[in-house]
């Protein structure tokens, strides 16, 4: 069940995509994504108060470009085309579009012209510095339209016309860049589109209450807890809904962080409630990965070996009827090819490694549509800790990943005290919540060092530390050197068998963030 008022997004490629969707929904009102080239179909079916165009890597100018779809006019609803989506209202409405020699990225200089209705909250004299980033102009309004906004480069930045409800904005009002971007987005769903804004945190929990309630019924529902934030806040919700018809399980694997085991059932069975299953299952795992030096073998004895304890636990449970995953908007988007919600996905890597298709039971996904800031706002709200829900990310292969070679014991144990040492020291000098994650990786080398008078060889440990927008890119963060020595001199004293310590400046690219 979708909310009332929405706002419908159709995707033509532009890295900003999403965060107009994000932008929408934090001025409350609902939003999705779709691909522009989606059967029309869909686009009736979603039943937009407004629709909003979004930038692209295309050129209008050629004949085989992106097109706005004829059903986006059919609708008579308002329509916002950004950047590229501009550019494809001028060409299809009868203006014209070229290649323009200079090609505007970054901040540019808007010049507000008068009588815009979209920009009219803004003082019409004003210079607004915003994100621009486009090869292509507009040269000729369509008819019907005014311009509304110049810049150096770009003589209609902005263009409208007001009687149909048909705007254009050549900047990116959704980045932050872009001086006054919220507010032109909010006059445009609001104002324009008439949309109130009811898409808030409670409005979303109680709506998502009712709905796993009436899904749910009197069923027993099972959800592999990994205290990672996107399963702590579907726990936390079901049990909401259905109380004890909740049970989750959590699988130690043996690769967890320092107290990661106690924190969650400290966290869940006891200020919560919840039923939780704590398969210890640490033998086990290190067991199977003796000897396993090849990262990508390593990865699928963990994947596989999880399924095993998740299913033998589920299995001494009698009628389950319901598997609960954490899926957010993003999963679905990134699986299905810009959000057509054709694949049902199912997290493949490894909270929950895939759904055992003999055991028969039905999927739910109550954070199928939300994005990770709409996730930590509703946990939040739910009762979940700051801490919990701001936690830098832990891959699901836990110190599987950041132990080169051979898993061992020994090695794990090392490693959690040293990563403990690291976070705490990152608390105390203020950059945990400063870069966007950080850990230490063990190497199985070893190192001369010197301890009293004698000589010894023992291993090395290295600190990662990453500043990221998306994990797709990242830079190594500037940490200061007091907060490294410290970390350093601590791991050194006080993990027995490490003898030296540095510090990973590799970026990403050519880097990952995970050693491997
Ligand atoms: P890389 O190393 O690919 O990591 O640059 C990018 C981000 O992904 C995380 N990561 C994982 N997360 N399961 C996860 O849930 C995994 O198997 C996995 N491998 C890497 C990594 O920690 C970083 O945040």
């Amino acid at each position: 069940m979708k909310p009332e008022e929405k706002i419908l997004i159709l995707d033509f490629g532009s890295q900003y995509t999403q965060l107009i969707a994000r932008r929408v929904r934090e001025l409350g009102v609902y939003s999705e994504l779709l691909p522009y080239d989606v059967n029309p179909q869909l686009i009736r079916d979603f039943s937009p108060n407004g629709i909003i165009l979004s930038g692209g890597p295309e050129t209008v100018t050629l004949v085989h470009s992106p097109q706005i779809p004829a059903i986006v006019f059919d609708l008579n609803i308002p329509i916002l085309g950004v950047c590229y989506g501009m550019q494809a209202l001028a060409n299809q409405l009868g203006g014209s579009v070229v290649a323009s020699s200079e090609r505007e990225f970054g901040h540019a200089q808007l010049m507000i012209a008068a009588d815009s209705y979209l920009l009219a909250d803004l003082d019409e004299t004003a210079q607004l510095n915003v994100w621009m980033s486009h090869g292509d102009k507009v040269l000729q309004l369509p008819p019907g339209f005014v311009g509304t906004a110049s810049s150096e480069n770009t003589p209609y930045a902005a263009m409208e016309n007001k009687t149909r409800h048909i705007y254009g904005v050549q900047f990116h009002p959704e980045v932050t860049h872009s001086e006054k971007g919220t507010e032109i987005l909010s006059r445009f769903i609001h104002q324009v589109c008439g949309c109130s804004d009811e898409w808030n945190s409670e409005h979303i929990i109680e709506e998502k209450i009712k709905q796993l309630k009436t899904q749910l019924g009197s069923d027993r529902v099972i959800l592999g807890l990994s205290g990672g934030v996107d399963s702590s806040v579907v726990a936390a919700l079901l049990h909401r809904a259905v109380g004890n018809q909740l049970i989750c399980v959590f699988v130690d694997n043996g690769l967890l962080r320092l107290g990661e085991s106690d924190q969650v059932v400290e966290t869940f069975v006891n200020h919560f409630g919840i039923k939780v299953i704590r398969a210890e299952a640490q033998d086990l795992f290190l067991d199977r990965l003796k000897g396993i030096t090849d990262p990508e073998q390593k990865r699928k004895i963990i994947g596989q070996t999880f399924i095993e304890v998740f299913e033998q636990q589920a299995a001494k449970l009698e009628g389950i009827r319901w598997l609960a995953q954490g899926t957010i908007y993003p999963d679905v988007i990134e699986s299905a090819g810009s959000g057509t919600g054709k694949a049902h996905v199912i997290k493949s890597h490894h909270n929950v490694g895939g759904l055992p298709e003999h055991m028969a039971m039905k999927l739910v996904e109550p954070l199928r549509e939300l994005f990770k800031d709409e996730v930590r706002k509703i946990g939040l709200e739910l009762g979940l800790t700051h801490k919990l829900l701001y936690r830098h990310p832990f891959p699901g292969p836990g110190l599987g990943v950041r132990i080169l070679g051979e898993v061992t014991q020994q090695f794990a144990d090392m490693l959690r005290i040293a990563d403990d040492i690291f976070m705490q020291e990152l608390h105390q000098f203020g950059w945990y919540e400063k870069v966007s994650q950080a850990f230490v990786v063990f190497l199985p080398v070893k190192s001369v060092g010197v301890m009293g008078d004698a000589r010894r060889h023992d291993y090395v440990l290295a600190l990662r530390a990453v500043e990221t927008q998306d994990f797709m890119t990242a830079r190594w963060a500037h940490l200061p050197y007091e907060l490294l020595e410290r970390v350093s001199n601590r791991i050194i004293n006080e993990v027995a068998g490490v003898s030296r310590v540095v510090y990973d400046v590799s970026s990403k690219p050519p880097a990952t963030v995970e050693w491997e």
